[in-house]
């Protein structure tokens, strides 16, 4: 049995040689109060996908969130979605982070959700879907794979549904960089992390953790197919896109 979510404290001490940066066991009973100090204005983030995907939302289709991690954005979906011809599916390659999610499933046994291990760097099909989400996930997957990814989601998407991307990105001018970092980090220290667990943590993602710019994500998202697409929010260096398939 695993024990309860537990607060963020990965990095707190000095760690000789910071290895990669992984969503194994630790990071999965850590996540929850990670994404909440990591993420700035994350249960806005998780709103406003609510009230995206309220608005597209077909009946008798599905939605699915990739890179679901625990399931907490599906079961904000659960609570704010009555449609019950809803299908609502999870997918994460991290099996911690499954074991999470599902934990909880049975407080939503009414509605019909389901949770499934994929690596998204690797081919996939989904068909009758209404609404994608992407919730900083598209981040980690190998810039190479991204766009064959895109489309694949674009291809299961129906008409008029669409795809939900949340992402850390890097600057259009290279200048402002260190700016927004410092604004970044400024945030993280208000959520009570260390200067330590700042730079250990930089040094564990910097390898695994790939931002494009924003226009750069647009033009993906264009490239996958997607005919209408516009940035809905961005604070720095944090941007979320919509993309609808005409
Ligand atoms: C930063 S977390 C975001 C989690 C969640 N979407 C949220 O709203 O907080 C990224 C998630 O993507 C998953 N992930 C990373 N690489 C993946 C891959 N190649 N295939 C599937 N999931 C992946 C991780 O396990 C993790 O749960």
């Amino acid at each position: 049995m695993m024990k309860e979510k537990m607060k963020d404290v990965i990095y707190k001490k000095k760690i000789q040689q910071v290895p990669t940066f992984t969503f194994n066991r630790k990071t999965a009973l850590a996540f929850d109060d990670m994404a909440k100090r990591s993420i700035p204005f994350y249960s806005q983030i998780q709103d406003m996908i609510v009230g995206l995907s309220q608005s597209i939302v077909q009946p008798h289709t599905s939605i699915y969130d990739f890179g679901c991690a625990t399931g907490e954005t599906l079961r904000c979906l659960c609570d704010a979605i009555s449609d019950r011809t809803i299908h609502f599916s999870g997918i994460d390659s991290s099996r911690d982070m499954l074991r999470l999610a599902s934990r909880q499933s049975h407080l939503y046994s009414d509605h019909s959700l389901t949770f499934g291990c994929h690596d998204l760097n690797r081919p996939m099909s989904i068909k009758n879907t209404s609404v994608a989400i992407l919730n900083l996930t598209l981040q980690f997957i190998n810039p190479s794979n991204r766009l064959p990814l895109l489309q694949s989601i674009h291809k299961g998407i129906c008409p008029s549904g669409g795809l939900i991307l949340i992402e850390k990105i890097h600057p259009e001018n290279e200048h402002l960089t260190p700016l927004y970092t410092h604004l970044y980090h400024s945030f993280k220290k208000d959520q009570h992390y260390s200067d330590l667990e700042i730079s250990q943590k930089k040094k564990a993602l910097e390898t695994v953790l790939i931002p494009l710019s924003a226009s750069d994500n647009l033009t993906l998202l264009k490239k996958s197919g997607f005919t209408i697409t516009e940035c809905f929010f961005q604070w720095y260096n944090f941007a979320g896109f919509i993309a609808i398939k005409s």
